[in-house]
């Protein structure tokens, strides 16, 4: 009974040496890496865990090491024997009582990067290139919040870009004040957070036949009218339509003369359409000035013709086996041709400025300067004009 007893106690106190021993290597471990950390940053700032790396190119990792910013060293004794992260992601740090100056270190610029526009996560490692007013430029990281800031001595505003794993997506603008975060700027409630996302966006498009200044700027039904009328009247107006007995769904049936004189604005055609009469009932079926006013030079100038002259509806005719090019910094990133109906995706496009190249044997080659967003991508409208 004693035996065992004391058997056990050996037994547990075994167990016990065991476990620090696992303890205290595990906690050396850890000990050693901070310390490295603790060492590459005291250069820098000992108390947020970021850096200003010079380094241009984009691969991303390397880590935080070239620090050069000497000139900021002298005022960072008081808190250098902590390892504290950046903190208050989110909020506004250059407002009075923050970094503005004072008891705190003060930042010319500072915000936060996170992964989507309603800041869903933080955003580590993203770089940003900041250009002040005098040209002095900046490169900063971002922290495990996705903090970034600079101490350095910077004249607003700013052009600020920011890049994360080959993406990059720049401020359109330039920025008026460095408190990324402030009211009114990347807050939820206004512009959005600063964000880098890793979802590529297809962009679609469709390349057509310029032929704008050939004889189709004349008005004719087949060129103009038909669309309109197809759109937003033939529901009712056709054959077994759902409510009217007067068809508009053919040139015969829409120029009858009950309808339409030609080059007469007091056709009851555009009396129905006119949103000013007491007669104009149709109007809110069409409800679109531009297409009233079709209508109307279609009657009056062009006395209802039926087609232009010459060319026949060739408006917007695509372009199919056109090649669409996004290239940056001159080396192609992703190609594509346009099909049978004109239409082309380029997929999972990355964020980033690019140029875009539409060419086909026959045709003027078309360039313009892309930038693509991470949100919002309006599908590109392109026409190639024949040589
Ligand atoms: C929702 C069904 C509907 C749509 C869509 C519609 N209409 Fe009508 N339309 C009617 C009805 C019902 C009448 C008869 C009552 C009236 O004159 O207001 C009528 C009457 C007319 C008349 C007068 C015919 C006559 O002999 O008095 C014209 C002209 C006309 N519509 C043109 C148009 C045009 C042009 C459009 C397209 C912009 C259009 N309508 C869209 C239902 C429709």
């Amino acid at each position: 009974m004693n035996k065992n007893f004391v058997k056990s106690i050996y037994c547990i106190l075994a167990i016990i040496v065991f476990q620090i021993y696992v303890i205290t290597i595990s906690f050396a471990d850890i000990l050693n890496k901070n310390t490295g950390v603790y060492l590459l940053q005291k250069g820098n700032d000992a108390d947020h865990k970021i850096s200003n790396d010079e380094d241009e190119d984009e691969d991303d990792d390397d880590d935080d090491d070239d620090d050069d910013d000497e000139d900021e060293d002298e005022d960072e004794d008081e808190d250098e024997d902590e390892n504290e992260e950046s903190h208050n992601a989110g909020r506004n740090c250059l407002t009075s009582g923050c970094h503005t100056g004072g008891r705190e270190h003060t930042f010319s610029i500072g915000g936060t990067i996170y992964d989507d526009a309603e800041g869903t996560n933080a955003r580590k490692g993203a770089k940003i290139k900041i250009t002040d007013a005098n040209g002095q430029k900046v490169r900063l990281r971002s922290d495990q919040l996705g903090n970034f800031y600079s101490e350095k001595d910077l004249t607003a505003p700013f052009t600020i870009s920011v890049s994360y794993l080959g993406r990059t997506v720049s401020m359109p603008v330039t920025a008026e004040t460095g408190g990324c975060n402030a009211d009114g700027c990347h807050t939820t409630q206004a512009e959005g957070r600063v964000f880098i996302s890793t979802n590529d966006l297809d962009l679609a498009g469709m390349v057509t036949i310029d032929n704008t200044g050939g004889g189709s700027t004349e008005i004719s039904y087949e060129g103009d009218v038909k669309s309109i009328l197809d759109a937003k009247c033939i529901s009712c107006h056709k054959e077994g339509g759902s409510k009217s007995d007067i068809p508009l769904t053919t040139y015969e049936e829409v120029t009858d003369p009950g309808l339409v004189t030609p080059g007469d604005e007091d056709s009851l055609l555009l009396r129905k359409l006119d949103k000013n009469s007491s007669e104009g009932t149709m109007w809110p079926k069409l409800n679109s000035s531009s297409e009233y006013d079709t209508i109307k030079d279609w009657i009056v100038a062009y006395n209802a013709r039926e087609y232009s002259s010459g060319v026949t509806d060739v408006a917007g005719e695509p372009v199919a086996g056109a090649k669409v090019r996004l290239s940056k910094n001159g080396r192609i990133k992703y190609q594509t041709k346009t099909d049978e109906g004109g239409e082309f995706i380029l997929e999972k496009v990355k964020a980033g400025s690019y140029s875009l190249k539409v060419y086909k044997k026959g045709y003027d080659a078309y360039n313009q300067s892309y930038q693509m967003n991470q949100t919002d991508v309006t599908p590109l409208e392109i026409t190639l004009t024949e040589k």
